[in-house]
């Protein structure tokens, strides 16, 4: 699949707003040393934040946070990274920022600018770039949440698009970086046994759980501010969702993919408040940040609908929390039972038909499960899983992924404005209009009302850890 970006040229500068922030010290810091470390990493890199810090002290911080996952460090690498490294610090708001960035870019002309930093500045610094000349033949790189609904999300993208060009733009969600999500559309179009049975008349129902068996890790205020719906669902399921239910691509370009994704949001049905099942786990109201009455969700469950030839009448559902009894993601997809029943057991009262599961984490597989006959003269048997796909060493992580491909120019992994605004009008319903959130205890899979959602489908299928 080729890019078909017309601006894939390469960036010749990196500059990461926000240096000083987690995000950079978690993610953008390790990814930056991975890059380093293929020997793609090749451009200044520019920290910039409001601290008065030194260039020592981000290189410091920089070298720190590779330290954090205490694999062998590769001295030449690191040292190569850090040497990339430039600071300049400055107020958002401050025009003589941008002019001091400007001055510290000297002679790139292609910078891309990585906006880690709280949504509420994205809009600050994009004028910024733009009134200082710094958008020109540059692009924008855009953490998530993109936007908090439908109107804030069309507001930025007015803004984003009054600087720079769609095609500069990279919206980043982090999930379209992980390999067992790229599979998905590789497997999907790859393969010629599956199309014919991926649809409504042979699917029954498709469900897809991103469980975590942590809280919040002290994002309390942020998470106030998002709850589960806009911080996994809306993005990171969502994309899965695409993926699985688009339309082939038709050519082979990532132009095509992202046409198809928009679609799918475009045809989902915008969810109602009996749609959604939310909770919220006992201890969340005591986390720093969170309001004492607080009713934000830390999970959350749903049930929809996309209104299409393929589609038409097969539910979605899709579930994801903090505090349930493991970490793990995987997508289901339950076929229909055969028509005729001419075992005993071959419609199980209990138990599901046939599906395919896919595994997202934390492992990665595809297993297809099919019945097949006990050793007997009973026609009874039991539901086997043929495994297609597991754990490929040597995964490149999402982030550095992402980073390199927003540097070269190649927008297929980002999202597009048409998709993104396409999916918050799917959920813009019921971010205000919902039920109070349910409690749940620490360790369970969410509250029990979550359960009747899907209680026609068979149920949830819990994703297992071998610890
Ligand atoms: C982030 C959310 O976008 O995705 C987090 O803000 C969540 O709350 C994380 O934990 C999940 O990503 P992953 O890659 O760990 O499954």
């Amino acid at each position: 699949m080729e890019p078909d970006n017309s601006r894939n040229t390469s960036a010749d500068a990196l500059v990461v707003f926000g240096a000083t922030g987690d995000l950079a010290y978690k993610m953008i810091f390790p990814a930056l040393y991975a890059m380093a470390k293929r020997g793609v990493l090749n451009v200044p890199v520019l920290g910039v934040a409001a601290s008065s810090w030194s260039l020592a002290q981000l290189r410091e911080r920089a070298a720190d946070s590779i330290k954090r996952d205490g694999a062998p460090e590769d001295r030449e690498a690191l040292a190569h990274f850090l040497s990339l490294l430039q600071y300049v610090h400055g107020d958002y708001n401050d025009p003589a920022t941008f002019t001091a960035l400007k001055q510290a870019l000297g002679t790139a002309l292609r910078p891309a600018h990585y906006l880690a930093i709280p949504p509420s500045l994205f809009a600050t610094v994009i004028k910024g770039l733009g009134a200082a000349g710094l958008a020109d033949k540059a692009r924008v790189i855009v953490e998530k949440p993109f936007g908090h609904d439908l109107a804030s999300a069309r507001e930025l993208n007015h803004i984003a698009l009054s600087v720079f060009a769609e095609d500069s733009i990279f919206r980043i969600d982090h999930y379209l970086g992980k390999e067992a999500i790229m599979n998905i559309l590789y497997f999907r179009f790859a393969n010629s046994f599956l199309e014919p049975i991926w649809n409504r008349d042979h699917i029954a129902s498709v469900q897809i759980t991103l469980a975590e068996d942590f809280d919040v890790k002290g994002r309390g205020a942020f998470y106030e501010s998002a709850g589960c719906l806009r911080d996994v669902i809306q993005n990171h399921l969502f994309q899965i969702v695409a993926l699985l239910a688009m339309e082939p691509p038709a050519y082979q370009g990532y132009g095509a993919v992202h046409s198809e994704k928009a679609k799918v949001f475009q045809a989902m049905r915008p969810l109602q408040p009996d749609d959604i099942v939310r909770g919220q786990y006992d201890g969340y109201r005591d986390e720093p940040g969170v309001a004492k009455n607080s009713d934000v969700e830390t999970f959350c469950a749903l049930r929809l609908f996309i209104d299409s030839w393929r589609w038409q009448g097969v539910p979605w559902y899709l579930r994801s929390g903090k505090c349930l009894p493991v970490s793990a993601a995987e997508v289901l997809v339950e076929l229909k039972p055969p028509p005729q029943k001419l075992f005993d057991d071959s419609i199980p009262a209990q138990g599901r038909a046939n599906y395919i599961r896919f595994r997202i984490s934390p492992d990665t597989a595809v297993a297809l499960a099919a019945r097949v006959k006990r050793a007997g003269k009973e026609f009874i048997g039991d539901q086997r899983e043929l495994y297609l796909l597991e754990e490929q060493p040597g995964e490149e992580a999402p982030y550095s992924r992402l980073l390199s491909d927003a540097l070269a120019g190649h927008g297929a992994l980002f999202t597009r404005e048409d998709a993104l605004e396409a999916a918050w009008i799917v959920v813009d319903p019921v971010l205000v209009q919902h039920a109070p959130v349910h409690r749940y205890a620490p360790g369970s899979w969410g509250p029990e009302q979550a359960d009747a959602l899907i209680a026609a489908n068979g149920g949830w299928h819990n994703p297992t850890v071998t610890k």
